[in-house]
């Protein structure tokens, strides 16, 4: 009999999203079979799948589903068979939606430097070797949701589109507690990101992040304008260690910092909500997207996946030995000149995605 009971909604999505899946499920049974714990993986759709299937990008089901498991998996969504659908119906909103609706505000984007793939960035080693960053992206706020928004008619031949950037004192303060939080579980320093010379919404961002700092002196804060920051990104990255920002401008930076690492195919994310009766919602997933060009061809990149599936570990399940254990795992595999195409140059051995999972599944038998 094994000690806990655990369940986890997989759901893979489009494109790659299903085969990158598919190693994600050998890794959770392995954990299965080599822990007191027991994971049961239920299986749904959301994105161009499920607009396939129930004409909508997700299912009143799905997201009932998820709120009720311990911890959701996502492979990735979208895809150009979908790309002509109504903006409300794209595969997109499904993914926006079950952010949302769970209220996983709390969006941990690491950016680590493998340093045996440092040569897979276009800056230069010194710059980014052992880089270990973390952004915290605010992620059901901010003006991805804020209303009034939409696009109306001005005249015959104009219109006006508009989106809402606001946030509220709670909003914020909730956010900021989790990246003191973290910090203070790192390095203790905190950078946030505003645009406060511009935008009033940024305004009371950056004074409730400076009162909440009051309840953390240990924790070092600083402050920088989002277009500096992208500039400070590219020029020293390890000035950094957590960042935390809003929904838009986490969304932009994550993409530039996980440039800093050579690989979008290698960055891991997880989204949590509010701890309520001692468990917190939660959905990991790769950041990287669903890239149709290649799926189905087993030339995907399955390690984003992996590293998701150990931040779960590590987040939703108290295991952060085995999100190390797995993280050291791929990093072996990465030593020995294992790669998928994506990050390979032309002495490394080059294998599929379904030849990367068997590797990791026989190398972590080897060193359990
Ligand atoms: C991300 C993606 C999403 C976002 C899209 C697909 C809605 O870019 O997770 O960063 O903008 O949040
Ligand atoms: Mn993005």
């Amino acid at each position: 009999m094994k000690q806990k009971d655990y369940e986890i909604l997989l759901l893979p999505g489009d494109g790659i999203g299903k085969e990158i899946s598919e190693q994600a499920v050998k890794l959770i049974d392995w954990i299965t079979e080599y822990t007191s714990t027991n994971f049961k993986i239920i299986r749904g759709l959301i994105g161009g799948a499920s607009i396939d299937k129930y004409g909508e990008p997700i299912t009143e089901e799905i997201i009932q589903i998820a709120k009720k498991v311990d911890a959701v998996l996502l492979g990735a969504v979208g895809g150009e068979k979908w790309d002509s659908l109504n903006f409300e119906i794209r595969p997109e909103r499904g993914l926006l939606k079950i952010r949302k609706e769970m209220d996983l505000f709390a969006n941990f984007r690491p950016a680590i430097v493998f340093n045996s793939l440092i040569n897979s960035s276009t800056l230069k080693p010194e710059i980014i070797d052992s880089l270990d960053l973390m952004i915290l992206r605010e992620l059901t706020s901010g003006i991805y949701f804020g209303e009034p928004r939409g696009i109306v008619d001005i005249s015959n031949d104009s219109k006006r589109g508009f989106n809402t950037l606001s946030y509220t004192t709670e909003e914020i303060k909730r956010i900021a507690i989790v990246a003191f939080e973290t910090a203070k579980k790192r390095s203790g320093k905190l950078c946030s990101v505003d645009k406060a010379n511009v935008l009033e919404s940024t305004i009371l961002w950056r004074d409730v992040v400076i009162q909440t700092s009051k309840k953390y002196p240990e924790v070092e804060l600083s402050h920088m304008y989002v277009d500096n920051a992208a500039m400070q990104l590219v020029r020293n990255p390890k000035q950094f260690d957590v960042i935390v920002t809003t929904n838009m401008f986490g969304d932009i930076l994550s993409d530039c910092a996980s440039m800093l690492t050579g690989s979008l195919g290698m960055l891991p994310s997880a989204s949590l909500g509010e701890m309520k009766d001692n468990k917190r919602l939660a959905l990991y997933e790769p950041v990287h997207g669903s890239a149709p060009d290649i799926a189905g061809k087993n030339i995907a990149n399955p390690i984003a996946m992996f590293l998701s599936v150990g931040m779960m570990m590590d987040y939703s399940f108290d295991l952060p030995e085995m999100n190390n254990l797995i993280k050291n795992t791929i990093d072996n595999i990465l030593k020995k000149g294992f790669r998928s195409r994506d990050i390979a140059d032309k002495s490394d051995k080059i294998l599929g995605t379904q030849e990367i999972g068997d590797l990791l599944i026989s190398e972590l038998e080897r060193v359990k």
